[in-house]
């Protein structure tokens, strides 16, 4: 420890590094420098905490207890306070990085994601990615000063220099919009293609002339390791002759025939110079020259291979150096600009979790082998976090919407046809077309519902261990618990004249559970017929309903937009149940319904019925 202190002071008085340059937080991101450049605080997703580190000596002062799934961190204005979205929560909460403490909590509606402060600091922004909102924010009187309706799940978010603006971006669609902080309009909007996904963060160049966000693009005609998923960052121009449009740069292509995977966060110098992007899923760091064109824009300059899981980016004040917050290794890392060199690591927050699952996330978040071959897919490409991609991909028995993994545990067989008995069974997966990679289990593989692959490899039981970790968060709608109008829906759903609940049973409301293959329970609903690229039986294995609010579109094929369509017109001839006997304000009642599903834990009451779970 002494080492490393006289070392990174000889390294600040080597490349003078200084404390002293003010630079607002402008862009969320889970890493963010204090204006006066004395600390830098990151959120740490899996601890539940943040971490305040001061720079350039990177020692931890204080790692505080925050709560579910911090996200998005900024510091208010010029003052040490730092807001921070604490997405499993519901809250805003606002830090004292001198004390080390909480100031207060602001409850907001759910899911808060990404947060920027007024360089006053008498305002905050912040994006909840469910329902859609941007918020404004009044911390010192810990209020919500003015909700707005802006897109669908809007994360990233970044405000001008002036104030007048945000920049936010849709999550699953990669939208970008630009938002008046006076009143919440949309100013401008930058389409993506329909095939462009997974947008988080979004970053202002210094003269707010362009904004650069990370994505990938999700190719759902092929499911194959050859280029399913692409890795991009996009230029959104707001002003000049291509004001209004937007450009996306392949991260594939910008050095020779490289693959990356996953871009998760990327970071533009203070002189407007370069750009730093962060790759999750190949664990690289590529940093570019921006061009000051609108035709070729980035430029490879420099790249490093890093630790597990980088989310987070940043420049130092002073551009000399580069913050790269490594997610499963809970440390950050500061390279040199821009030869790459490596300066100084720090531990953040210590692993909490046991080394099973921190091992069964490594694996889930990579696109490297032993997981993939050519480096463009990991899980974690469709299954980010846990959650749904929004996508309906087709697989070669079918089209398959990408289901979340909230409660899986309880609701092993997995897969719409349940055709895959354990996780373990995803080493079909990996070592099929769709990742190419070695895997853990030596060729040829048993059949998926044959001979169990528990057991036979650490790795692969590590994988299962986490997969089937994932819990289901309360539904939004059911926040102050079920509506009149979901009553009634709960009602209809129990009832013997809609037979909802004789599939939809139990704690889980499905009635998936592990059985022998012989007597596998899948049920015929009349959704089979309307693909015609369908392999399989037209019989599935009954989805759970937590978690509805946020999993559209829906049904295996994803042709039901919404769950409205599910018992309409998905459901002509009353296969699925039976609807066609239900009034309009009746369906409404039965939507509104699932969509406040989990409006309470499921698992005491699944312990308590003793339904099984796999665990691994
Ligand atoms: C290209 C996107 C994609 C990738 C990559 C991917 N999945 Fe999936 N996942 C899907 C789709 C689509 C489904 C639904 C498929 C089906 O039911 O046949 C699914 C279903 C699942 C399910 C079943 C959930 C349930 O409720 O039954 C699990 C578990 C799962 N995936 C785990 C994984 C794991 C582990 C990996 C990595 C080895 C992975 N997936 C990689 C898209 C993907
Ligand atoms: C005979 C068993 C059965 C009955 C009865 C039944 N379901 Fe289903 N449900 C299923 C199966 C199987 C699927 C998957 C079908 C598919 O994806 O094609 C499903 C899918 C769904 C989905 C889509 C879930 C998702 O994640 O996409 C919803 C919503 C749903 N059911 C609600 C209901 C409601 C409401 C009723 C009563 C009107 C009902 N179900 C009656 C078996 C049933």
């Amino acid at each position: 420890m002494q080492r490393l202190q006289i070392f990174l002071i000889l390294a600040a008085s080597i490349f003078g590094f200084s404390a002293s340059v003010q630079a607002q937080t402008r862009s969320a991101s889970l890493m963010n420098f204090s204006s006066d450049g004395q600390f830098v605080a990151c959120s740490n997703r899996d601890s539940g905490t943040v971490s305040i580190v001061s720079w350039p000596k990177l020692e931890v002062q204080h790692e505080i207890a925050v709560g579910l799934h911090p996200e998005g961190v900024a510091w208010i204005g010029t003052s040490h306070k730092i807001a921070c979205c604490v997405y499993g929560d519901d809250a805003i909460a606002i830090l004292d990085a001198d004390s080390g403490k909480i100031d207060r909590r602001i409850d907001v509606f759910d899911e808060p994601y990404g947060v920027v402060s007024t360089q006053d600091g008498h305002k905050l922004y912040a994006t909840l990615e469910f329902p859609g909102n941007v918020v404004q924010l009044d911390p010192a009187a810990g209020a919500v000063t003015a909700t707005w309706q802006v897109g669908q799940m809007p994360r990233g978010v970044s405000i001008s220099r002036d104030g007048r603006f945000l920049m936010v971006t849709e999550y699953l669609t990669s939208k970008v919009l630009q938002i008046s902080t006076v009143d919440g309009k949309v100013l401008q909007t930058w389409e993506g293609a329909s095939t462009d996904n997974l947008a988080r963060q979004v970053v202002l160049a210094p003269n707010d002339q362009k904004a650069y966000f990370t994505h990938i693009r999700s190719r759902i005609t092929s499911s194959h390791g050859n280029g399913s998923i692409f890795p991009y960052v996009s230029v959104a121009r707001l002003t000049g002759e291509k004001a209004g449009t937007r450009m996306r740069v392949p991260m594939d292509s910008l050095l020779g025939a490289r693959v990356t995977a996953n871009p998760w966060d990327c970071d533009v110098s203070a002189d407007g110079k370069r750009l730093g992007v962060v790759f999750a899923g190949t664990n690289d760091l590529y940093l570019c020259r921006i061009l000051p064109d609108d035709y070729v824009e980035l430029e490879y300059e420099q790249g490093m291979r890093l630790g597990n899981n980088p989310r987070a980016i940043r420049f130092s004040p002073d551009d000399k150096a580069l913050l790269i917050y490594n997610a499963l290794d809970f440390e950050i890392v500061v390279l040199q600009v821009p030869n790459g060199v490596e300066i100084a690591r720090a531990a953040v927050t210590k692993n909490p979790m046991s080394e099973e699952l921190l091992l069964g996330k490594q694996l889930f978040y990579t696109a490297l082998q032993p997981m993939s071959a050519r480096s463009w897919i990991s899980c974690a490409s469709c299954h980010p976090d846990g959650d749904a991609d929004g996508r309906t991909w087709q697989q070669p028995e079918g089209l398959r919407n990408t289901q979340p993994l909230a409660g899986l545990s309880w609701t092993h067989p997995v897969h719409w046809s349940a055709d895959r008995d354990e996780v373990q069974d995803f080493e079909h997966t990996i070592q099929g077309l769709l990742m190419q990679g070695q895997g853990f289990v030596k060729r040829p593989l048993p059949d998926a519902l044959g001979e169990s692959f528990s057991g036979k490899s650490k790795s692969l039981d590590a994988l299962a261990a986490y997969t089937n970790s994932h819990k289901s968060s309360l539904s939004p709608f059911a926040k102050n618990g079920l509506s009149k109008s979901a009553q009634r829906g709960q009602m209809l759903f129990f009832s013997a004249s809609t037979k909802c609940a004789t599939c939809h049973s139990g704690p889980m409301l499905t009635d998936s559970q592990p059985r022998a293959v012989s007597d596998l329970m899948r049920h015929d609903v009349g959704t089979g017929k309307d693909d015609p690229s369908e392999l399989m039986e037209p019989k599935y294995d009954t989805p759970t309903l937590l978690g509805l609010y946020r999993s559209a579109p829906y049904l295996h094929h994803g042709k039901a937009a919404t769950l409205k369509d599910v018992l309409t017109q998905c459901n002509p001839q009353d296969e699925h149940g039976v609807t066609s006997h239900l009034t309009a304000s009746q369906l409404d009642d039965l939507v509104e319904f699932l969509l406040a599903l989990p409006f309470e834990d499921p698992e005491p009451a699944a312990k308590a019925t003793g339904l099984k779970q796999v665990i691994k």
